[in-house]
């Protein structure tokens, strides 16, 4: 708290008082919950000037394209740190020591096969079926099978359900593939690392032994760890207002789930990559643009614009040097689809309209190129989003769960019908 206050002056009433809070960095907050007892709301669709929580994982600053983790900067955190070293960091507050991190990943490298009964669940499923819809249903579905960590005021349940899930996320994620080209679910292989073993569950077969490359592994990882975590976006505050309900964090996760498909959110790395295909062609770039700035044609350039970012966002920074790296590694330098997104991302930053609207690429923009390059399927591309931002739903869940916290329920304007009767049917 600082000994700033804002004075709101409303018309025909006593003017009101609010105390201001201080972040370490960033704006500070006016605290307007007293506002009510005066008879008044706040109207803010959107949540475009609301903080909704306080919190000590991830900072943003939109103008500047600065995106922190715990404080440290999330290009040194890619450049140096890796995806499990970054999930300890975002759960703890604290980069781990080297025996913390050597018992971090243990935990989770040993916590990666799923219960055998859940096999069961993917054949209710359309072999068609969005691996995002099985997602959300076989995520929501864990908390039939680990009930002896469902008690959310007991601080160590809540930590094995954090392991459990950030364990156990890639293996579903995988299954949801498997099943879907009609192949056998491949268990994981707890020799390998994290992402290793993912790709492995991915594309290995009972017949064949998987050949992972680690510069293909490597840029896997830092997928994962590019979508970590982001504040409070939607699928997090989904998370944090399904939590705050005590419902449980298997639960929350497969709320958070159902809100990054949306295409406005984590499904745009596969609307990109649709749009980037549906181009096709470098001759009809200037086409879609100008689309896109056409008012009257709800089309926008996918991969750009964010809520937050009036920059650069720094993930689409350090995702397109992966994306270099991986087509290089690949012999895919001249790929079409990635001159395509770099003649479309340097005509789209000379655009007035787009320069003015201050519509930068975003994450989605090249990890689509890259996941494509990886061998992966569009329809997985959600999927992987929600496999690496797992750990940021788990540490807010924790962190809210583990502080004061009241159950989340916004308020409304209403323009609806006042007070009316019934009017029975043959009178109307
Ligand atoms: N193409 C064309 N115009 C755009 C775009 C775009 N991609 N994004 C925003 N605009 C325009 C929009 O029409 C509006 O113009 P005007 O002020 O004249 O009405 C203005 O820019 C502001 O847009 P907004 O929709 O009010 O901004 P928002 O903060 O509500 O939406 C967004 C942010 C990310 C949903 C939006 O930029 C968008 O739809 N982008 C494309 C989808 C996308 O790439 N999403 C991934 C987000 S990053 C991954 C994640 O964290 O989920």
């Amino acid at each position: 708290m600082t000994d700033k206050k804002a004075s709101l002056h409303i018309e025909g009433h006593e003017n009101v008082d609010f105390p201001i809070y201080e972040g370490t960095v960033g704006p500070d907050v006016i605290d307007v919950r007293s506002l009510t007892g005066k008879g008044f709301f706040t109207y803010d669709p959107g949540f475009v000037s609301t903080a909704a929580c306080e919190s000590k994982i991830t900072y943003i600053d939109g103008n500047q394209g600065i995106l922190l983790h715990r404080g440290y900067p999330i290009d040194q955190l890619a450049s140096e740190s890796d995806y499990l070293e970054t999930c300890y960091l975002l759960l703890n507050g604290e980069l781990p020591n080297k025996e913390q991190k050597e018992e971090f990943v243990e935990t989770i490298r040993y916590h990666t096969m799923v219960h055998d009964q859940i096999n069961n669940l993917f054949s209710g499923f359309r072999r068609d079926a969005h691996p995002m819809a099985i997602m959300c249903g076989v995520v929501g579905a864990l908390s039939a099978f680990y009930h002896d960590t469902l008690d959310i005021s007991d601080e160590r349940h809540r930590e094995i359900a954090a392991m459990r899930l950030i364990a156990k996320i890639p293996t579903l994620a995988a299954m949801s593939y498997k099943y879907s080209i009609g192949q056998p679910f491949i268990y994981p292989d707890n020799e390998l690392d994290y992402s290793a073993n993912f790709l492995h569950m991915m594309f290995g077969t009972p017949c064949e032994k998987s050949k992972i490359s680690p510069v293909l592994a490597k840029a896997m990882d830092r997928i994962f760890l590019l979508h970590a975590d982001h504040e409070q976006n939607a699928s997090t505050s989904t998370v944090r207002l399904t939590g705050s309900t005590g419902a449980n964090p298997y639960a929350c996760i497969a709320a958070g789930i159902a809100a990054l498909w949306g295409p406005s959110h984590g499904g745009a790395n596969e609307a990109v990559l649709e749009m980037l295909e549906e181009i096709g062609d470098e001759s009809r770039i200037d086409e879609f643009v100008n689309k896109a700035k056409d008012k009257s044609d709800p089309f926008r350039l996918m991969g750009f614009g964010h809520r937050v970012y009036k920059n650069f966002d720094p993930r689409a920074k350090v995702m397109k040097e992966t994306a270099d790296e991986v087509l290089k590694e690949l012999g895919l330098e001249d790929d079409p689809l990635l001159k395509i997104a770099k003649r479309l991302e340097q005509i789209a930053l000379e655009d007035p309209y787009f320069v003015e609207k201050k519509l930068y690429p975003n994450v989605d923009f090249y990890s689509g190129i890259i996941l494509k390059a990886l061998g992966i399927p569009t329809s997985m591309f959600t999927v992987i989003f929600a496999v690496g931002r797992t750990v940021g739903w788990i540490s807010h869940w924790n962190e809210m769960i583990s502080g004061d916290y009241r159950i989340g329920r916004p308020r409304q304007l209403y323009t609806g019908s006042p007070k009316r009767d019934f009017v029975k049917v043959e009178d109307r």
